[in-house]
């Protein structure tokens, strides 16, 4: 049996689609840029395959006997055509068949995102794709913003705008469902939480989680800037969590999906019990890396 090549497999979705697939003891390789570091992180028992995006060297022993693909896209690579073609023009060069590609929700109407270039690249090739386009992911809550609720606030400029939060898990349960299950070829899901919160009400859930205030501060948008250039952050990270916010702000962010759950026949994970189950984390006291997420 041909084997999965899971991308990203060290990361917020990849790291739990991994995890499923050895589960269910299906073929599959976990491809990271550092082998030595993914098994520090996950431990030696993954089938772990050394590959980079940006080296061709790393395409042909990712990819042999592969004939389904995980793809993420790295946060940080903002120019497919550059740097993921000709590695998806590898992958159809040798075999695969079924791409269930991590996009993002609102993909079709934003031309200039990097997750649109990407779904319309593959809607040319004509071979299956599946495009799980997600909302926000709730793990940026333990990662991106972990320190500031660490000390009491959510510092996010989305005013009262609605967001849609999705657990990534959820995320990767699809993601595994779709790659080892036929039916979900030419589709493209929208995949978010239960329910639409303001980022007051994420800050009441975690108050209540974890038995001290958090509060919402909405900055305006130098504050913003200023609070992320001290903590060290790139200005190109920056105008990503800037654009993200202000959707959420606008109202963008907050649309309710049902196809999560026509996939796994269950709904989403609420907010609450992520955080109910997350709450050690935050407990904590640990630097988190500016770039952790998003
Ligand atoms: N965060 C959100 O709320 C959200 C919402 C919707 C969509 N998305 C999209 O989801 C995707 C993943 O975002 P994320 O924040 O969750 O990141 P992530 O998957 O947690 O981290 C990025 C992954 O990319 C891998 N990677 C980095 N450079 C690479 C390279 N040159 N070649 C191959 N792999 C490389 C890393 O693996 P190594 O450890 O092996 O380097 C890591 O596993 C992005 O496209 C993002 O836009 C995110």
């Amino acid at each position: 049996m041909k084997q999965i090549l899971v991308t990203g497999a060290t990361g917020n979705v990849g790291e739990y689609v991994t995890r499923h697939l050895k589960a269910r003891s299906y073929p599959f390789k976990a491809a990271v840029t550092d082998v030595d570091r993914a098994i520090a992180k996950m431990g030696p028992t993954y089938p772990f395959v050394a590959f980079d995006f940006e080296n061709p060297a790393t395409y042909a022993e990712a990819l042999r006997d592969v004939d389904r693909l995980f793809l993420v896209r790295p946060p940080h690579l903002g120019n497919p055509k550059k740097e993921m073609f000709p590695f998806l023009e590898a992958a159809f060069e040798a075999g695969v068949k079924h791409v269930v590609f991590l996009s993002l929700i609102g993909a079709q109407s934003n031309n200039l995102s990097p997750h649109r270039k990407i779904e319309k690249f593959l809607e040319k090739k004509g071979v299956p794709y599946t495009f799980l386009r997600a909302s926000f992911f709730m793990q940026n809550l333990t990662t991106t913003h972990k320190s500031e609720i660490e000390e009491g606030e959510l510092f996010i400029p989305a005013g009262n705008g609605l967001t849609s939060f999705i657990d990534a898990r959820d995320i990767a349960e699809v993601a595994t469902v779709t790659l080892i299950n036929p039916g979900h070829e030419f589709k493209a899901y929208d995949l978010t939480g239960p329910e639409a919160l303001a980022y007051q009400q994420v800050a009441d859930v975690l108050t209540r989680t974890l038995g001290r205030k958090i509060q919402h501060i909405d900055p305006s948008i130098p504050e913003w800037i200023k609070h992320w250039r001290a903590r060290g952050a790139s200005w190109d990270y920056i105008m990503v969590l800037t654009a993200i916010y202000t959707t959420a702000r606008l109202g963008f962010a907050g649309r309710v999906s049902e196809d999560l759950q026509k996939v796994l026949g269950r709904p989403a994970v609420p907010f609450e019990r992520f955080a109910a189950e997350h709450r050690n984390v935050w407990a904590i006291k640990q630097p988190a890396s500016p770039s952790a997420a998003l």
